[in-house]
């Protein structure tokens, strides 16, 4: 069967553009390709359009009149997801949003209402949870080989010199970024959840340790959940003088699994009180650790959406499950400035994350 091709956009031409739009640029998703890239700086617009010899816009509703796009992707600052996802709904085309969907609850429920009320899907980009041994890791917690949960922890110990956040004016800020929990660990942030179930409450602490900015490079977090088990967010932009680990561990009765790597690829303990017959094989075929820290999952992430919109599927990473990572860490937040136990579900007082004053 022949399928139809999907046309994609790309509003914000900055860093991980470059990763969006090589996949999508230069064939490596199946029915998928780039048609149109924006940017508010034009000339950043035009040196992707150049590559592509595509069109390129300064302005994005130029872009969705203009061009016939199928799909269009967001990646502008974290705290302008909101904004943009909510102007770019009306056209009635699906929506990929880069990570983390907003920086608030009000703005989440915005965007997945906005889309609710086009008919659009509503993507976001989580690309670590389609690396190999994740999913191979969910594979066995949902067979059950882990029986009683007992322990899930993520540490990222990431490098991030004052140069990086001084490359533009909006990194590090809590009205548009928030600190290592919203945007470097956010990932991690929802694969703990993801794989450890719903959060029942969290007692966080966190500074600004070595970054020159308004908001966290250090935070350690504990966490209870509803299945009884307990849970460990170590996360940190200042690891000096280089980027150490990004990794997941989840420990039950039954077993233990911890996958590390910069950015959570490589099988590093596959061990179950149970052996299986391809046990032996896993350490050796999920074990590969990436030139950087975006990791492979991007590849995959966007078959999943093209599979999705193609063959009108439910997809893994909506804005429900955004929303849910969105709450996770503006509850950790509300404890760092309170410096109490949140219970979750909850309402934020005190977390001054994408707050403009
Ligand atoms: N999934 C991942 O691993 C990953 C990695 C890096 C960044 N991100 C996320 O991607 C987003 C962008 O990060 P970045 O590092 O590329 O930022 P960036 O500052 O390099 O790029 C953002 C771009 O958006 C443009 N822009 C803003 N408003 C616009 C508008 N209305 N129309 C067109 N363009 C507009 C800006 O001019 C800028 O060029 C952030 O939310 C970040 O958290 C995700």
């Amino acid at each position: 069967m022949v399928m139809r091709v999907l046309n994609f956009a790309l509003v914000g031409c900055g860093r991980i553009a470059k990763r969006h739009s090589e996949l999508l640029g230069l064939n490596q998703i199946h029915n998928a390709r780039l048609v149109a890239v924006c940017d508010l700086v034009i000339n950043k617009a035009e040196k992707f359009a150049a590559e592509f010899s595509i069109p390129h816009f300064a302005d994005m509703h130029e872009m969705m009149r203009t061009v016939n796009i199928d799909v269009v992707v967001v990646l502008t600052e974290s705290g302008m997801h909101a904004k943009h996802v909510v102007a770019l709904a009306p056209y009635g085309k699906h929506i990929v949003v880069e990570k983390p969907m907003a920086l608030t609850l009000d703005d989440a429920d915005a965007m997945i209402r906005a889309c609710d009320e086009a008919g659009v899907k509503l993507f976001i980009v989580k690309q670590n949870r389609f690396n190999v041994p994740v999913l191979k890791l969910r594979e066995a917690l949902i067979a059950g080989r882990f029986g009683k949960l007992v322990l899930g922890t993520v540490r990222v110990r990431w490098c991030r010199p004052q140069a990086y956040y001084d490359q533009d004016p909006w990194r590090g800020t809590w009205a548009l970024d928030g600190g290592v929990l919203t945007n470097q660990a956010s990932h991690h942030v929802d694969l703990l959840e993801w794989m450890m179930g719903e959060v029942n409450s969290v007692y966080a602490m966190a500074t600004t340790a070595l970054a020159n900015i308004e908001a966290e490079d250090t935070a350690v977090v504990t966490l209870r959940f509803k299945n009884g088990a307990l849970g460990v967010i170590e996360a940190t932009t200042a690891a000096r003088p280089k980027d150490l680990e990004g990794s997941l561990s989840v420990l039950g009765e039954g077993g233990a699994v911890e996958i590390g790597g910069f950015a959570v690829n490589q099988m590093k303990v596959w061990s179950f009180t149970q052996p299986e017959k391809d046990d032996d094989k896993v350490m050796s075929e999920y074990s590969v650790n990436p030139p950087n820290v975006y990791g492979f999952g991007h590849q995959a992430y966007y078959e999943h959406v093209v599979d999705s919109i193609l063959n009108n599927t439910r997809h893994l990473v909506g804005g429900l499950e955004g929303r849910k990572s969105l709450e996770l860490i503006n509850a950790i937040y509300e404890s760092v400035e309170t410096g109490r136990e949140v219970p979750l579900r909850f309402k934020p007082k005190y977390c001054r994350l994408g707050s403009r004053q």
